[in-house]
């Protein structure tokens, strides 16, 4: 028999920690990130002593092993994600009056960056069971102005690039990948970034491979990277004087710095990769028979992913008066990190809202398009759906061991097992 302390333990011990029970997990944390040590300081400090910090070796070297390491023949640095998304569009051609076709459910730059280039984004909607851009919906958005699309490999889940070649092969359309999240994912064995046109990539602080702001384009098409490097650069051309400026441009150049400690963490990159992809199927596994949870789909031709973040589905329906937030919010009490991800659909932000009828600025109003633009009757029912319902699990928990895994199953488990306790009323 159990006396009367130990009933009360227990009672304790099965109470949500949101409701004053103990967390699933209380006493361990998961490993925190930048993960950096040697690798990066020893580059960092060659660069700081050597006093050439400007782009030069160390940035060429960088270029190099990125290419080789997404099977691309050429690559250029930049300063972050967006301004090589806005080199991209420049360095394909894109411009006034030309409409790209982009999820709403990704990182505001995707889109931005088409307005920058004086283009008009149009949004098709994505797949709920992988939260990537749906190609049946874009073919239904192509009109006779269409240029681009711009899919992303949201989470590091390559989208069905056989389908988008198609497509642009079909319509003559230009393919950037927005490879944001996905370093060192892989679609039928080539990497992701130059299986279209071309493809962008991020190194901001939050990113698998960080040097707090950096960005890179991989192209297998040497003009494309030949305008990619000019539009980086000043309007320089290969072998032009220092002051000659051949083309617009921008000065959007990487430093050494930034390139010495991508080299580190570079080295880390590919058994990162890997761990987090072996727990992330582990989690999987133990997820799928949890009811009220959906798992996102994995074609069988993405031969490597990356994980920028485990998403899964609160299925809504099935826990009925508990909100999805309630739910993270239980989640995160029993000490699991999560968060729900982007709030809405981005033509749902005020910058797109604004730009009704009788807006005055181009693009929206330009005489190249020659069209009204309105972002008030957009409407994307699927990302409206994910906005509700996604979970994210940020990458660096994918970086903790096998039984850590287990911990995540077993808190929403628990909530599972206590949603009457949680619902909202
Ligand atoms: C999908 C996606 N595209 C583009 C970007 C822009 O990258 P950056 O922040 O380096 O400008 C981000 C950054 O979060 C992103 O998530």
């Amino acid at each position: 028999m159990k006396n009367s302390r130990e009933n009360g333990e227990s009672s304790i011990m099965k109470r949500l920690a949101i409701h004053g029970g103990i967390p699933v997990r209380s006493e361990k944390s998961f490993p925190a990130w930048p993960v950096f040590g040697h690798e990066e300081r020893a580059r960092l400090m060659e660069v700081f002593e050597s006093g050439k910090w400007w782009y030069g070796e160390k940035v060429k070297e960088f270029e190099e092993k990125y290419a080789a390491f997404h099977d691309a023949k050429y690559s250029v640095t930049c300063t972050n994600g967006t301004a090589a998304l806005e080199t991209a569009l420049l360095a394909c051609g894109i411009g006034a009056g030309d409409e790209v076709i982009v999820p709403p459910y990704t990182f505001i730059a995707t889109a931005s960056a088409v307005l920058k280039a004086n283009a008009i984004p149009v949004f098709a909607d994505i797949e709920p069971d992988t939260c990537n851009l749906d190609p049946e919906d874009v073919e239904r958005k192509i009109t006779d102005k269409t240029r681009a699309i711009i899919p992303v490999h949201l989470g590091g889940l390559p989208v069905d690039m056989d389908a988008f070649c198609e497509l642009a092969k079909k319509y003559n359309l230009v393919l950037i990948e927005d490879a944001c999240h996905s370093w060192g994912s892989k679609w039928q064995d080539k990497g992701t970034g130059a299986i279209g046109d071309c493809g962008v990539f991020s190194f901001q602080m939050s990113k698998n491979i960080t040097s707090g702001e950096g960005g890179i384009l991989l192209t297998d098409n040497g003009d494309i990277a030949d305008r990619a490097r000019s539009y980086t650069d000043c309007g320089r051309i290969k072998g032009g004087a220092w002051y000659e400026h051949y083309f617009f441009g921008s000065n959007l150049r990487m430093t050494e710095l930034q390139a010495g400690i991508l080299l580190g963490q570079l080295e880390r990159l590919e058994e990162q990769t890997l761990k987090r992809e072996r727990n992330a199927a582990y989690l999987g596994e133990l997820l799928q028979d949890i009811p009220g949870i959906g798992l996102m789909r994995r074609d069988p031709r993405v031969t490597r992913r990356s994980y920028h973040m485990y998403i899964f589905r609160f299925l809504s329906e099935q826990w009925p008066g508990v909100s999805r937030d309630r739910f993270l919010e239980a989640l995160r009490a029993e000490g699991i990190p999560c968060s729900s991800g982007y709030p809405k659909p981005l033509y749902k932000n005020h910058l797109y809202q604004q730009m009704g009828e009788g807006a005055a600025s181009c693009p929206v109003t330009c005489p190249y398009h020659g069209r009204t633009v309105d972002y008030g009757n957009v409407m994307c029912p699927n990302t409206e759906l994910i906005c509700r319902e996604a979970c994210w699990i940020p990458h660096t928990v994918l970086l903790a061991e096998e039984p850590d895994m287990k911990d995540i199953a077993e808190a929403i488990k628990k909530i599972w097992e206590h949603r009457k306790e949680l619902s909202d009323a």
